[in-house]
């Protein structure tokens, strides 16, 4: 079995560095505010966009939750936006996606003003990070380079693979592994032969949005897994499949009727030199780059 990259505990660290620095600019008189836009009432946007405001809390950051019913319209949606740009209390927008049918979410999303923009969604924000120049950058890929960072694996020179080309996850995640000097190939559905490509790769990251994708053989020994995905499996075939024997995962099946899965078949982490569990990998480390990009926009909103 490879060495596990606690998220966990990486995302805990990360937190207390933005809590430090919260601090800091607190004595200077300026606290990071950070605008979470929920649109309606979809269950898990709900969850998620709880978690980050609590999160702010926890860590002295400002927010306010701003809960636009589910017929909002694209225009008022843009006028809440304007708004938000124009405000000083505010230096991060999260809007939660997905959003209702009827919004135009590129429309919005390219409305938020790009210093502001701390989900790294904005094109203005995609060119500075191709062009390597300072930049809001998504926080799932931020999350992942700061995993290989602080868990000293190394980068340059490395062949990295990422399967998944969406513009939240595999693209910037292949702009930064680059910026780090890895040799990047980026993956998708039209790739011919994965598996000889797969397996060549130093680093894996799986950003695809399917259980347990990436086989065992798809894996060079000793390689780096990096596994993006969150997928969550209901049927005792897929949990036998991935899962049989984990008396942990059992007593979690049996209690919810569900368990969450990677990209990743758990099964290839036993020939992993490392590897990200799901859950308790990637995933924490999202909310805490979520946190680290606001006061990053606070300070360079303010030139500090
Ligand atoms: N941990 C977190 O906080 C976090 C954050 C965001 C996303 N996620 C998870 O990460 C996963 C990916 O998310 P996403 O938003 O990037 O997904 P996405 O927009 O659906 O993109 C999936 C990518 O996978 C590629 N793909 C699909 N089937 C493939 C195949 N058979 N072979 C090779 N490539 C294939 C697609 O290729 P094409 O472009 O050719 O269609 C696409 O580029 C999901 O499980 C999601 O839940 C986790």
């Amino acid at each position: 079995m490879g060495t596990i990259l606690d998220g966990v505990a990486i995302a805990t660290a990360i937190k207390q560095e933005v809590a430090e620095d919260v601090k800091a600019l607190a004595a200077r008189g300026v606290r990071p505010g950070l605008a979470a836009v929920l649109v309606g009432n979809v269950p898990a946007s709900e969850i998620y966009v709880r978690s980050k405001v609590n999160t702010c809390a926890e860590l002295g950051l400002y927010s306010d939750l701003i809960t636009p019913p589910a017929d909002v319209t694209t225009e008022a949606m843009l006028e809440l936006v304007a708004q938000l740009n124009g405000r000083d209390d505010i230096d991060g927008i999260l809007i939660q996606l997905p959003l209702p049918k009827q919004v135009d979410t590129k429309a919005l999303l390219n409305a938020v003003d790009p210093d502001k923009d701390v989900d790294g969604f904005h094109p203005v924000n995609a060119g500075r990070l191709q062009a390597g120049w300072p930049a809001l950058a998504p926080c799932t890929p931020a999350g992942v380079m700061e995993i290989l960072k602080r868990s000293g694996i190394p980068v340059s020179g490395q062949h990295a693979v990422v399967v998944g080309r969406s513009d939240i996850v595999g693209k910037p995640a292949a702009m930064l592994l680059l910026h780090k000097n890895a040799t990047v190939t980026i993956c998708h559905s039209k790739t011919r032969d994965l598996e000889a490509i797969t397996s060549d790769a130093d680093i894996l990251v799986a950003a695809i949005g399917r259980a347990g994708f990436i086989t065992p053989a798809m894996v060079k020994p000793g390689a780096t897994l990096i596994d993006v995905g969150i997928n969550r499996i209901t049927t005792r075939e897929e949990f036998d499949r991935f899962f049989k024997g984990d008396l942990r995962r059992e007593e979690t099946f049996a209690k919810r009727g569900s368990t969450i899965v990677g990209d990743i078949d758990p099964h290839a982490f036993e020939v992993a030199g490392a590897y990200t569990p799901v859950p308790g990998g990637v995933g924490p480390l999202t909310i805490a780059m979520l946190m680290a990009n606001t006061v990053r926009a606070a300070k360079m909103r303010r030139g500090l």
